[in-house]
């Protein structure tokens, strides 16, 4: 049997079972549809589809409609700190039902108000865990399959490899998904033989052509090594994958002092949360489409995750998924 014909693939009625994940502030409707377009599956991230790229959240979807009419997906974090967030959250949730969504992707949180809404109409859940405690709690609330977030990921990575996450997680009945330090076919084909039904990549997706962050931010991610990768927890508060410029190298990864307090706090972490969240926003939504993140002088941080050591190359996102699908079918 094919190692490309997976539960994922078959759930989701898509021809190879690669992700691209949701990306703050990188998924622009252009390049969740070149993936789906191309027989992978790409998920469209609100905050970013309006506040970074300026689509009312409807017309977005629908003019990713317009440029594929393959599957696509749709990232709810669930984030408790703020009604209002929650409240929109719901209401997106329910336009990208109302416009042919059936894939989501849940991150933090309980997602059972999600399966609720999706199941009903025939949808699929995954939820995005790094340990099995969170996996449980997802697979409590209904889900239907983990996208297990490793210690490679771009954005908030994880404590486990791959490798340990498979086997702490493999037992628990439904289909795994890698998210994590996939950048050339051969790590897609290493973890399809592993055991999981898939992969879902970020960083190898920026330096696209149709991803719309600035040109400098994607060279940063081709001339990048692993080393320079780094997790700092100054952006949200918690790791962040970003890549070490002159800025990180000398203000460093650890939050300050008082942050850190506050952070810890039971009646302050909440409220600190939100801080993080907007002031983070902000700051990665200019860092992404300004470009100069590499300067001597600036202070934004551009995020990436370990798979830059097998980026060589801005391409077309179409191509990178074929050249993923020929791998993949050609091994076994
Ligand atoms: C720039 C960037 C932004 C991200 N934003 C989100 C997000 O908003 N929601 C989410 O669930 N995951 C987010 N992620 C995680 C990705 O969806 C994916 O799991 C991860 O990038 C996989 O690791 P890779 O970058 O090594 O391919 C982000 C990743 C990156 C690189």
């Amino acid at each position: 049997m094919s190692l490309l014909d997976t539960p994922l693939t078959r759930q989701l009625g898509i021809e190879l079972p690669l992700i691209c994940g949701a990306m703050y502030p990188c998924s622009n409707p252009e390049l969740v549809a070149a993936v789906s377009a191309a027989g992978g599956i790409g998920v469209v991230q609100p905050l970013s589809m309006i506040y970074v790229h300026g689509h009312d959240f409807r017309e977005g979807l629908r003019l990713i409609r317009r440029l594929t009419d393959k599957p696509i997906g749709m990232n709810v974090l669930i984030e408790r700190s703020s009604k209002l967030y929650l409240d929109r959250m719901r209401r997106w949730v329910d336009v990208a039902l109302e416009e042919g969504v059936r894939f989501f992707v849940t991150s933090l949180g309980n997602p059972r108000w999600v399966v609720e809404r999706v199941a009903a109409v025939g949808g699929v859940v995954y939820h995005d865990v790094t340990e099995r405690k969170w996996a449980e709690k997802g697979l409590a609330g209904g889900v239907h399959g983990l996208i297990a977030v490793n210690e490679r990921a771009g954005g908030h990575a994880g404590p486990r490899s791959a490798a340990e996450l498979w086997e702490e997680l493999a037992d628990l009945g439904v289909p795994l998904v890698c998210a994590g330090g996939i950048g050339e076919e051969a790590d897609f084909v290493a973890a399809l033989r592993m055991g999981y039904a898939g992969v879902q990549l970020g960083t190898r997706f920026i330096a696209t052509d149709e991803c719309r962050a600035h040109a400098d931010y994607k060279q940063a991610i081709v001339a990048a090594t692993e080393a320079d990768i780094v997790l700092t927890e100054r952006v949200t508060g918690v790791p962040l994958a970003v890549i070490r410029t002159p800025y990180v190298e000398r203000i460093g990864t650890k939050a300050g002092p008082i942050a850190r307090w506050l952070l810890r706090g039971r009646k302050t972490k909440h409220w600190m949360r939100t801080v993080y969240a907007l002031r983070s926003a902000w700051q990665l939504k200019r860092a992404s489409l300004a470009g100069g993140a590499g300067e001597k002088t600036s202070k934004d941080y551009w995020q990436a995750g370990k798979s830059v050591a097998g980026i060589r190359a801005v391409e077309p996102a179409g191509e990178i998924v074929r050249r993923f699908a020929a791998a993949g079918s050609t091994a076994c």
